[in-house]
């Protein structure tokens, strides 16, 4: 297992941004999401009870997801995919991973499934679906446990865009994911959503044992379509 400390002030990069290395295509996929709305139910519900079953024979292996050394955070993670030749237990974030790596490594790197993806059957359908998936994790977030405002690749190209699926103690009084200031997410447990995590989120959890699966999907043509197919309110 590696857990690496990223030190204050490594994961905050400057965003990048050229609109000359944008293409036409690039610039229809991202308004197909942009379209969609900031937070879409997909057609995809995964049975919890099942998940939370299966997820047990790892209670032991959770580890701290990026710790850092100026602020504590009550949150683990466990990998589903990750690097090659890493395991569910190995830096389950990207600043940690490219830390050890000494260099910035992509989120579509993370192509190698673990013991967790394997173990994991009821959550087959939606992983198998977009294979081949990027850098995709279990976050376990206990009372208190939080992320601060943040967006995730704000720069256009980018390489992945998310889908998360919310499998334990995310109902409303249990767990916040907030979108610009002021709306909260209307999570359903189980459900799949397509989210704009482009636009400043955070989230904080009221409870121990708030579970969600977050998966980057290679940001390309096909997986738009993907997407777009499996929306749960079509038109
Ligand atoms: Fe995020």
């Amino acid at each position: 297992m590696s857990n690496t400390i990223v030190p204050p002030g490594v994961s905050g990069r400057e965003p990048k941004f050229d609109a000359r290395v944008v293409n036409l295509e690039t610039v229809v996929n991202e308004l197909a999401l942009l379209n969609l709305g900031d937070f879409e139910p997909l057609k995809f519900k995964i049975n919890t009870r099942k998940f939370m079953d299966e997820i047990k024979q790892f209670d032991n292996d959770w580890v701290e997801y990026l710790p850092r050394t100026d602020r504590p955070n009550n949150r683990q993670g466990l990998v589903l995919s990750n690097l090659p030749g890493k395991t569910h237990t190995d830096n389950p974030s990207l600043p940690q991973a490219s830390l050890e790596a000494g260099h910035r490594l992509s989120e579509n790197d993370f192509t190698s499934r673990t013991a967790v993806y394997d173990a994991c059957t009821s959550l087959h359908d939606i992983l198998d679906y977009f294979q081949p998936i990027g850098r995709t994790f279990l976050i376990k977030s206990n009372v208190g446990g939080y992320f601060v405002p943040h967006r995730d690749h704000p720069v256009m190209p980018r390489e992945s865009f998310r889908v998360a699926v919310f499998l334990n103690n995310c109902a409303p009084l249990q767990y916040d994911w907030l979108i610009d200031t002021d709306r909260k997410l209307p999570i359903e447990e189980g459900r799949a959503y397509y989210i704009n995590t482009r636009k400043t989120h955070r989230t904080i959890s009221w409870t121990n044992d708030s579970i969600h699966l977050i998966m980057n999907i290679p940001f390309n043509n096909i997986n738009v379509a993907k997407c777009i197919a499996k929306l749960q309110h079509p038109h």
